[in-house]
């Protein structure tokens, strides 16, 4: 008989659960059986045991990683100890003692991480750049269509504000503009903006709540919003200016930092400061419709000096001739080139953890692999040193490191949940000509409340009768884009316990993490027939397209109550004690890609000292 001791209980439960997970196909050291523990079904009181899991806890998302994301913080940190034991067991490479370091490890491939590399190119340091996926980019990425060759489909970023030299100063996205200028990368005009720009979008169609107007409209007592007396006759740029005229002490200094209360902007809500100031809801709500973004509930002190400017349909953008993304892919064959020695880029490794070893980090990476646009772990991992780490990633991408300084509840309310994300969806389908030319519409855009949200006239940047000269091509794209709560119209990848069923059945559609089905495709025709006054026979098959849903969080916004100029600056070295960065568009003072630039330049400007090649 085999005497068990009351301690070696837990222990002995361990073995016979990872006896069932062994003969359930897994050999003991790769990771797998952590994900498989964690399926709800697996979920059994000897899993629980060995997770702490909290009693009452429902896990309706089938998996840990959901549970992760769904739950609230605290939980996380009871689920540590599982994903721990999972993955630890794992870690077979380098033993620890022979940790060499390097100077410094970037994580994520975005724009941030690309410039902070870029701009680090000439240092004798050795940087290593890790990305989760095979692409550089991140939220900047652009595919091609077929026989579309006069620019890309943006999935993500796809124009800035070009810099602007002005007698008081310079405005605009300026870091980028910068560094578009000494890459030399071939910019574009982001729509047609020649001839009378304004007056070519005067009859672009606003379909809101199932009435049809045109950009002229917007001024009129046509639209169909309940508004007060004092509202009617307003357009949306008219009712943001009337709020932050109400507002703010100095509506001509730009620069209001309280509000007429003597209230700080950034403690209040936007639509709270709207309402205090005698904004109707339904004003609040249709200038949300009308712009195809959701940000009544973001920080007062983004949103209230926005309004000092004109309208967003009359501002003119640049994009870039071969796509956005080609501007961090440019900075990173730059980075690699100037130093192939000290200077490498690990793409399909994902940080996991970071411990403290002497000196060091340790980080340890999930190798992943991409297959049809689709990014998933694989069963190995893999350890660096490093003596200093540049995180240039999002909220959501942080939260998941498991790494003890995130796990202090303060940290967690104050820091890393001073933003939130929205969800975007994007959808560009192409035509063998723009039949919407024949209907007066060549450039700006069509606003729906329908899930289509915003249909871009995706032109060449010039009047398409200028290049159909050339050699008889029509070929023109459609954009698609649509925000929070709209977005998720789109998402099928609900409907099946394996996600990704949609094909494309148009010939030439692209093969994406999300697919264009003929479902959605006909969906998508039936809403932009009814955008645009057509019954959707009328309007032509498109011969390709391309589909991206930013599922979960895609675009931040900073919260009521965040500080954020304070925050910026403290997110970019959140830990005195630690030499770990935090860089990128999510907690700067932009969400553009000109607030992760900014971000880099702070950190530099700051911590690293460019004479002497050091770190302060
Ligand atoms: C739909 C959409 C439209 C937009 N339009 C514009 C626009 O027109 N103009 C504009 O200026 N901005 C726009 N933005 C915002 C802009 O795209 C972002 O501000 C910018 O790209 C963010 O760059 P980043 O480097 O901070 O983050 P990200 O681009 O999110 O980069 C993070 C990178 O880290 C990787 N990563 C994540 N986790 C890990 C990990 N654990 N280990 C290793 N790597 C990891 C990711 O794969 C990613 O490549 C848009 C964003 C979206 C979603
Ligand atoms: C807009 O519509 C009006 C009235 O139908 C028309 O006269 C004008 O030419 C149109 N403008 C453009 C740019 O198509
Ligand atoms: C709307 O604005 C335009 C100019 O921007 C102006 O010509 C027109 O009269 C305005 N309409 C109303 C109803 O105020
Ligand atoms: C994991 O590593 C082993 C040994 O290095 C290798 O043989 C295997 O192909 C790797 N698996 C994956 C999915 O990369
Ligand atoms: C997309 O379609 C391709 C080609 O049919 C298929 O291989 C892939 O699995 C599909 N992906 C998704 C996410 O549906
Ligand atoms: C070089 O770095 C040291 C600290 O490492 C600093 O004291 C010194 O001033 C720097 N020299 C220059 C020229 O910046």
């Amino acid at each position: 008989m085999i005497m068990i001791h009351r301690g070696n209980i837990l222990s002995a439960i361990l073995a016979i659960v990872l006896a069932v997970l062994a003969s359930d196909g897994f050999a003991g050291h790769i990771c797998k059986p952590c994900k498989r523990i964690c399926r709800r079904e697996r979920l059994s009181e000897k899993c629980k045991s060995i997770c702490k899991l909290q009693q009452g806890f429902v896990c309706d998302g089938g998996c840990w990683k959901k549970c992760l994301n769904d739950a609230s913080m605290p939980l996380k940190f009871a689920l540590e100890p599982c994903l721990r034991k999972c993955t630890k067991s794992t870690d077979t490479s380098t033993p620890t003692s022979k940790c060499i370091p390097i100077d410094i490890a970037v994580i994520g491939g975005g724009i941030g991480g690309a410039y902070t590399a870029w701009k680090l190119k000439e240092s004798k340091q050795s940087i290593h750049l890790f990305e989760y996926s095979n692409r550089i980019g991140g939220r900047v990425y652009s595919r091609k269509l077929p026989g579309i060759d006069y620019r890309m489909a943006e999935m993500g970023a796809m124009r800035y504000f070009p810099a602007v030299k002005t007698k008081e100063g310079t405005y605009g996205h300026v870091l980028v503009s910068n560094a578009i200028e000494s890459l030399k990368l071939e910019t574009m005009d982001f729509q047609d903006y020649s001839g009378d720009f304004k007056s070519n979008i005067q009859n672009n169609t606003f379909h809101l709540r199932g009435k049809h107007m045109k950009y002229n409209d917007l001024n009129s007592s046509k639209v169909p919003y309940n508004l007060y007396q004092d509202e009617v006759g307003k357009s949306p740029t008219q009712l943001r200016r009337k709020i932050y005229e109400a507002s703010v002490p100095n509506p001509d200094s730009g620069d209001n930092k309280l509000d007429k209360d003597g209230i700080d902007l950034f403690k209040q809500r936007y639509d709270r400061i709207w309402r205090k100031y005698g904004g109707s809801m339904e004003a609040m709500e249709y200038i949300s419709d009308a712009s195809g973004f959701e940000f009544s509930e973001e920080n007062a002190a983004i949103n209230v000096p926005v309004a000092a400017g004109g309208s967003w349909d009359e501002i003119r953008f640049k994009s870039l001739k071969n796509g956005m993304s080609s501007l961090p892919m440019t900075m990173i064959e730059q980075f690699k080139e100037s130093n192939p020695e000290r200077h490498k880029v690990h793409m399909n490794h994902k940080l996991i953890r970071i411990e403290r070893q002497g000196q060091n980090e340790l980080l340890t990476f999930q190798k992943t692999t991409t297959n049809n646009y689709i990014t998933s772990d694989t069963e190995n991992q893999t350890t660096v040193c490093a003596k200093r780490v540049i995180l240039a990633l999002h909220k959501d991408a942080l939260m998941e490191i498991d790494w003890q300084p995130f796990k202090n509840q303060d940290f967690i309310d104050y820091r890393l949940n001073a933003v939130f994300g929205q969800e975007f969806f994007e959808m560009y389908l192409g035509y063998e000509e723009p039949w919407w030319e024949g209907l007066g519409f060549t450039t700006g855009r069509a606003v729906s409340t329908l899930p289509v949200g915003q249909i871009l006239y995706m032109g060449q940047g010039k009047p398409s009768s200028d290049i159909v000269l050339q050699d008889g091509n029509r070929k023109s794209m459609l954009l698609v884009n649509s925000g929070y709560p709209r977005a998720s119209f789109w998402d099928d990848s609900f409907l099946n316990s394996q996600p990704h069923l949609a094909t494309p059945q148009a010939t030439d559609m692209l093969v994406s993490e999300y697919n264009i089905s003929e479902a959605i495709l006909v969906e998508a025709h039936n809403q932009i027939a009814e955008v645009h006054q057509l019954r959707p026979e009328e309007l032509a098959r498109p011969y390709t397209g391309v589909m991206h849903y930013w599922k979960g969080a895609s675009i931040y916004s900073w919260k009521a109550g965040a500080n954020l100029e304070i925050i910026s600056k403290q997110m970019i070295k959140p830990f005195e004690d630690a030499n770990v960065h935090i860089v990128g568009s999510c907690y700067s003072n932009s969400q553009w890609m000109e607030g992760a630039l900014d971000s880099v330049e702070e950190l530099l400007d700051r911590y690293y000292n460019q004479q002497n090649d050091t770190w302060i």
